[in-house]
């Protein structure tokens, strides 16, 4: 429930905020200028797989522009400390009480670590959230989560779109209203079959991942097939979002299997090429499309830049879905759509 009644937020108070991950059914992949991305992208937002992050404010002891304790599952994180730190001081303008005040932040995940799950998006996104309703003191409506939105995107650009219900897109493009490089928006059209999509994250291998997608982004400079790529993914988004308003699975099944393999393809055919597909996924993607063919069940999988295998299905086919994953695969997280972020305290 998001808060609607003029608060304030002093010393000592602690304010906390739950945020999302999504999954993207057409892929963000290549960024240009400040964490602007180089297509339109569309995702999911997640309702089990969400960060949730504290924040406290005290009395500031040093001079330090910035003043920040930042402990991830009550262990302090100093990676993650120092990527938040470059972050506020880069917008030290928009959360002026940092002037005067400490900062500590407790986030934890509800989701493990590795699991194939956008942990920046929620990450980022909460923080955003939080900090953006500590600078404000004010009413939570739409105009705050566009610019939390436009926040989360500059700590982590699949953050942007974990601000709303449903599905999301993110990336101006001329056919789609609204649309923006800055922030994502709500999509408002989507039909009742892809409002109760259900999501079951297969786990296939939970190891680091090689290469971060930060280094994935910057390879799309260059890439031989980057402009094709953009043009492509910019149609797909005009394409899912008619087919998110009327329902057709089979075109939506389409879209979102051509996104996971191109995103892949991106890496698998960049200067340092490199592949995060395991055969693991290749079988459970095997087994997806086979198990569809046999039940005419309208399930399809996607993939985020890793390993692991989103099966994406609607819920009124839950059981049979079930039964599937169950004889199939050992290790799973179940997930669904979700209605977007939530002020807990
Ligand atoms: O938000 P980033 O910089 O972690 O990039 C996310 C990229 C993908 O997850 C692979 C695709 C997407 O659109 O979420």
């Amino acid at each position: 429930m998001l808060p609607t009644k003029k608060e304030k937020f002093s010393l000592n108070s602690k304010i906390t905020w739950r945020c999302p991950s999504n999954i993207a059914i057409v892929k963000y992949w290549g960024k240009k200028g400040n964490q602007l991305p180089c297509n339109t992208s569309i995702s999911m937002v997640l309702s089990q797989s969400f960060t949730e992050t504290t924040l406290e404010l005290s009395e500031k002891k040093s001079k330090n522009a910035v003043e920040l304790a930042y402990f991830f599952e009550k262990k302090k994180q100093a990676s993650f400390e120092e990527r938040i730190r470059k972050y506020l001081e880069n917008q030290y303008k928009h959360f002026p009480f940092l002037k005067e005040c400490a900062l500590t932040v407790h986030s934890f995940n509800s989701f493990p670590h590795s699991a194939g799950i956008a942990s920046s998006a929620s990450a980022f996104g909460s923080i955003a959230l939080a900090l953006l309703d500590a600078a404000k003191h004010n009413s939570v409506d739409e105009p705050f989560l566009k610019k939390a939105s436009r926040l989360a995107r500059l700590g982590s650009g699949s953050a942007s779109r974990s601000m709303f219900a449903g599905f999301a897109v993110w990336g101006k493009n001329k056919w789609i209203p609204e649309s923006s490089d800055q922030y994502a928006v709500q999509l408002n059209e989507v039909h009742q079959n892809f409002m109760q999509m259900q999501d079951a994250i297969l786990m296939i291998d939970e190891s680091e991942k090689p290469v971060s997608s930060s280094i994935g982004h910057s390879l799309m400079y260059g890439h031989p097939f980057a402009k094709n790529r953009f043009k492509q993914a910019n149609e797909r988004s005009i394409k899912l979002i008619e087919v998110l308003s009327s329902g057709d699975y089979e075109s939506f099944i389409e879209i979102t299997e051509a996104e996971a393999l191109t995103l892949h393809a991106m890496m698998m055919t960049s200067k340092n090429h490199y592949m995060l597909m395991k055969p693991g996924t290749v079988a459970a993607i095997e087994k997806i499309i086979s198990f569809r063919k046999e039940s005419s069940i309208p399930i399809c999988f996607t993939l985020d830049a890793g390993p692991n295998v989103h099966l994406l299905y609607p819920k009124d086919y839950k059981e049979k879905v079930h039964a599937f994953i169950n004889s199939n695969f050992k290790k799973v997280i179940f997930d669904k759509i979700g209605s977007g972020p939530q002020k807990t305290s």
